[in-house]
C-alpha cells in the first residue's frame, strides 16, 4: 500500500493527535524537559517550531513565566487549527503556518526555543538545527524532544518516516550548529522514556 504524504497523514490525524500524545505521555515528558530548564529573559520571546498541536508550548506555559510573545509554527494547517483551540486564551500569540527555514520568524528574534519531534521529518537535520540557532538570541535556550533509536521508533518511523538519533549524535548536531553546554534530559517513564530524550542547550 502506497503511504500518504506526510502533510496528509498530518491532516488526517490532528484531530485525535492531541489526545493520542497526551494517551502516550508526551506532554507528561514535555513537563519534564521544562523542569530542567534554565530561567530565561524575562518576559521572553518564545517560538515553538513544528508546534503541531501546541503540547511543549503548554508544558512551557506551565512554568508560569509571562512572555512577551509566543509564536507556534507548523507547515500543517490542520495541526495548527488545534494549536490554536488548544491555547486560545493565551495572550501575545501568533500562529504561523509556515515551515522551518522561513523567514516570517526574524533572525536572532527568540529567547526561547521549543521543538519537539520536528527535526527527524527533515532530510538534512543540521539545516534545521542552524535555522533554530539563527532565530535565537545569543545566549538564547532551546529545549528540544528528539526520537532515539529503539524498536518502538522504528514502528513510528514505518508509520510517519521519523528519524531516530543518539544523544552522542544530538550532542555533534547542536556543537556543529552553533549551541553549547548540552543537556541530556532522559524522560522518566512510558513511551517517551523509550522513544525519546529531551535536550537543552544554550546559543553561544
Ligand atoms: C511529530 S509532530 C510533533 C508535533 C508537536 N511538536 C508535538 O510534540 O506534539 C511533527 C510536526 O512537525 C510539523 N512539521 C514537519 N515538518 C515540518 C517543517 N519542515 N516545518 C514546519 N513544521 C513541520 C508537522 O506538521 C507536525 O505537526
Amino acid at each position: 500500500m502506497a503511504k500518504a504524504p506526510l502533510s496528509s497523514l498530518y491532516a488526517q490525524f490532528s484531530h485525535r493527535w492531541h489526545s493520542d500524545i497526551t494517551r502516550l505521555g508526551y506532554p507528561a515528558a514535555y513537563d519534564e524537559l521544562m523542569t530542567s530548564l534554565p530561567a530565561t529573559a524575562s518576559a521572553p520571546t518564545v517560538l515553538d517550531a513544528g508546534c503541531g498541536t501546541g503540547a511543549l508550548a503548554q508544558a512551557w506555559l506551565k512554568t508560569n513565566q509571562p512572555h512577551s510573545a509566543l509564536h507556534l509554527l507548523d507547515s500543517s494547517d490542520e495541526m495548527l487549527t488545534q494549536a490554536r483551540s488548544n491555547l486560545a486564551s493565551v495572550p501575545n500569540t501568533t500562529f504561523h503556518q509556515d515551515t522551518l527555514g522561513c523567514t516570517s520568524i526574524p533572525k536572532n528574534h527568540c529567547d526561547l526555543l521549543l521543538s519537539a519531534h520536528v527535526i527527524e521529518h527533515l532530510d538534512t537535520p543540521q539545516d534545521g538545527l542552524s535555522w533554530f540557532a539563527s532565530r535565537l538570541r545569543k545566549g538564547g535556550q532551546i529545549a528540544l524532544s528528539i526520537s532515539k533509536p529503539h524498536w518502538c521508533t522504528a514502528l513510528v518511523r514505518w508509520r510517519w518516516g521519523h528519524k531516530a538519533f543518539t544523544p552522542l549524535q544530538v550532542h555533534t548536531l547542536l556543537t556543529a550548529t552553533g549551541f553549547a553546554n548540552i543537556q541530556t534530559v532522559p524522560f522518566s517513564k512510558g513511551p517517551p522514556s523509550r522513544t525519546s530524550c529531551g535536550y537543552i542547550a544554550t546559543r553561544v
